[in-house]
């Protein structure tokens, strides 16, 4: 084990392409588990976020990468689980939820300069008990000693739709073959780019959530990872 990747606390790696539902199963198992949650997504679109605000170019590696090592990113977590994500000392949880940031971050999460800036600030997260980091790189690069990594999937047209689902209950009214078209471009972006490309961990479990419900996924991994660790009680 590596000195500089050594997790403090044993870490549970979610990693997986858009819609494959790692948020809701992440944020259900740290919940479980009363573990940490790095929910490493919300990280490049707070980032992308902070750029637009400074009207920065999102071509522009150099500049975002300075401004990924100063984030004033903070993520709080209330007593009944709702999470709130400030920027700057603003409440911007609504707005990071927007695919104009999920866009906006896919674009600069490319750059290698960016990605090295906030390594360490991800690593900070693994404190004890322990972490649930959901992300695309969270097996491969930023956890490489994770206790267990998962590899969570579905199809293209199930995360389409689970997408769609989400954004209507929010009142936003996509079309389903806009989201599905959004979907593959930033897929194909995550899988494509030459740093940190979307792809399971060697020694990752790849589970296929299409035809699972968000509990089963959840059990699916309390299972593997209670083969590795004593796992608490639910309650
Ligand atoms: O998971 P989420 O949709 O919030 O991620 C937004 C974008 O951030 C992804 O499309 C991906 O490009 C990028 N990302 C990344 N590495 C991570 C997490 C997210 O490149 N660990």
């Amino acid at each position: 084990m590596n000195r500089e990747t050594a997790p403090a606390a044993p870490v549970v790696a979610i990693d997986g392409p858009s819609g494959a539902g790692k948020g809701t199963v992440s944020r259900l198992l740290a919940r479980r588990l009363r573990w940490n949650l790095l929910d490493s997504g919300a990280l490049y679109r707070v980032l992308a976020l902070a750029a637009l605000d400074r009207r920065l170019s999102l071509e522009d590696e150099t500049a975002v990468a300075e401004l990924a090592g100063v984030l004033d990113v903070v993520f709080v977590s209330d007593e009944a689980g709702a999470e709130r994500i400030e920027l700057d000392g603003k409440v911007v949880t609504d707005r990071v939820r927007t695919e104009r940031a999920g866009d906006s971050a896919s674009r600069v999460a490319r750059y290698p300069a960016v990605r090295e800036a906030l390594v360490r600030l991800q690593r900070d997260f693994a404190r004890p008990p322990g972490l649930v980091a959901d992300g695309r790189d969270m097996g491969t690069l930023i956890f490489p000693d994770a206790l267990l990594k998962v590899f969570l999937t579905a199809s293209p047209e199930e995360r389409a739709r689970r997408r769609h689902k989400q954004l209507k209950e929010k009142g936003i009214d996509v079309s389903l073959p806009a989201l599905s078209r959004d979907i593959a471009e930033r897929d194909s972006r995550d899988a494509q780019r030459a740093v940190a490309p979307l792809v399971p961990a060697d020694d990752a479990k790849v589970l296929d959530s299409t035809e699972m419900s968000i509990p089963q996924v959840v059990d699916h991994i309390v299972i593997w990872l209670s083969e590795r660790m004593d796992v608490p009680p639910v309650g």
